[in-house]
């Protein structure tokens, strides 16, 4: 599937509890590209009804700047998630711009909010059409991740959710960051799964939370990994992990300068009726263009 690319960026994205009127100003206010005021974990079941009169608030009145604006709801399958979906919706109108599902374990469940979200944005008259990001954190979940990532043309994400999903598929939870007793990275599976079905669909692949956020070391690892392996984003719970999320998910601007050096000397050389050049001593042709378009994408909505 050829889709056009995500016009969103999402290199860091900052989970900031939807009952903390402080802490969303300070998320507001943040380097981070992307900003979801959350009423699932982060909201003790007593504060939910509250949290949602909070985070319409915070999106009405605070400044936000080009960040994208998202809230996370409860799951499809708690008594929140519908009030949850249309408050927000009633209440924040245009100044919102994601909704975040947890714990998807099919396509039926994206289909809910879809409906629900057809029929507010009719009623209300919206100009503009809400995304969705999904979770996978569930092994239903993953098993159905291909479907559910092609299954809305609402969405935009899929997160794979570390914490939620180690309970889902019975980890030790003493060994879920490194292990010595198991050979090789525990998370390399799932996040393979989670990026090749985001790629294929034409959408972003997020990688999920670092929860030791006194561990500046490990995020950085664990960020770079995700980086390397083609996820454009990771999750920022503690507002010290924003900027080691940006920098992770930037190019960096000498690969930036060489990958437009190369899209310019193939395309000069395509002129010349050639379809393979070398460039200071490496080949240029349709293969390695194409293997840096996703560096010149990000670059241009950076704005390097
Ligand atoms: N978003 C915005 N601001 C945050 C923040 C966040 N996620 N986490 C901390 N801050 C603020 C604090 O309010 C504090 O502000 P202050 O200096 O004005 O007092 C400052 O950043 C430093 O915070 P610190 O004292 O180091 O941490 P804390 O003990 O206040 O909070 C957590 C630690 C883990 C409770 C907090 O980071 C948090 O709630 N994170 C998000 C949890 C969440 O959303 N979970 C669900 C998704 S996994
Ligand atoms: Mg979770």
């Amino acid at each position: 599937m050829h889709l056009p690319p995500s016009k969103r960026l999402r290199r860091s994205e900052l989970a900031v509890p939807g009952s903390s009127e402080k802490m969303m100003a300070k998320g507001a206010a943040s380097a981070a590209d992307f900003v979801f005021l959350d009423l699932e974990d982060a909201v003790a079941p007593s504060a939910k009804a509250e949290a949602r009169g909070k985070v319409v608030t915070a999106l009405n009145t605070l400044d936000w700047g080009k960040k994208t604006r998202c809230v996370r709801i409860n799951d499809v399958e708690t008594e929140y998630c519908y009030n949850d979906i249309i408050e927000v919706v009633e209440g924040a109108r245009e100044n919102l711009d994601v909704i975040m599902i947890p714990k998807v374990r099919h396509p039926r469940d994206l289909h809910f909010v879809e409906t629900l979200l057809n029929q507010l944005e009719l009623k209300l008259k919206l100009k503009k059409r809400i995304g969705l990001e999904v979770l996978i954190e569930e092994v239903e979940g993953l098993i159905n991740v291909e479907q559910i990532a092609r299954c809305s043309p609402r969405l935009e994400a899929l997160i794979l959710g570390m914490g939620d999903y180690s309970a889902s598929q019975g980890m030790d939870q003493k060994e879920i960051w490194g292990s010595k007793d198991y050979p090789g990275d525990l998370w390399h599976y799932p996040r393979y799964k989670v990026v090749i079905a985001a790629r294929a669909a034409g959408i972003d692949a997020i990688d999920g939370p670092f929860a030791d956020f006194r561990n500046a070391a490990g995020y950085e690892i664990e960020a770079r990994r995700g980086a390397i392996m083609g996820f454009v984003g990771k999750w920022a719970i503690h507002p010290s992990q924003i900027e080691p999320a940006n920098k992770a998910h930037t190019p960096l601007q000498a690969d930036v300068d060489k990958a437009r050096a190369m899209a310019a000397a193939y395309a000069k050389a395509l002129e010349q009726g050639l379809g393979s050049i070398a460039l200071d001593g490496s080949l240029v042709d349709v293969a390695t263009v194409r293997a840096q378009s996703g560096i010149l994408h990000r670059a241009d909505l950076i704005g390097m």
